[in-house]
């Protein structure tokens, strides 16, 4: 019984040689190759930030997918801070001008639309003017409209 022996290789095998889009006829590799080549990933955009704590004034540039607070610690505000998730209610503010959104954070929607913020939870949505308040005028607050 005579046995036939198959012997592939990359050079005898025209499904390694060739690349694979060298088998797709030429008008797709033109339509196709350069517009997956040109896809490049977005960048956020950035808003330009203006923030007032402790009598200091600075506008800061803060990506829309970051928070004010993290742009405002990397650029070397000392601006108060603890749990970074939107519960403790260390990093209030009153947003002056502009929009963000907060939707991550724990604030009563009564507070949010007159104009408060936690800073950690708070992304740029436009550019911004914003200025720290005291905790207590946020606590109060906000425990205030709890009872409502
Ligand atoms: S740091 Fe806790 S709510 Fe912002």
């Amino acid at each position: 019984m005579a046995t036939t022996l198959l012997h592939f290789s990359p050079t005898n095998s025209p499904s390694l040689t060739k690349p694979p889009l060298l088998g797709l006829p030429a008008r797709v590799r033109r339509l196709r190759l350069p517009s997956l080549l040109r896809r490049q990933p977005t960048a956020a955009a950035a808003y330009k930030v203006t923030i007032e704590h402790a009598g200091e004034t600075r506008t800061l540039e803060v990506e829309e997918d970051e928070t004010i607070l993290e742009r405002a610690l990397d650029e070397g505000m000392d601006v108060p801070h603890d749990c970074k998730l939107g519960v403790c209610m260390t990093c209030p503010a009153r947003l002056l001008r502009g929009a963000v959104d907060q939707s991550e954070g724990m604030l009563s929607d009564d507070v949010v639309e007159r104009g408060y913020s936690l800073l950690c939870v708070a992304y740029p949505r436009s550019d911004c003017h914003i200025r720290t308040i005291p905790e207590e005028e946020l606590l109060s607050l906000q425990l205030a409209t709890a009872n409502d």
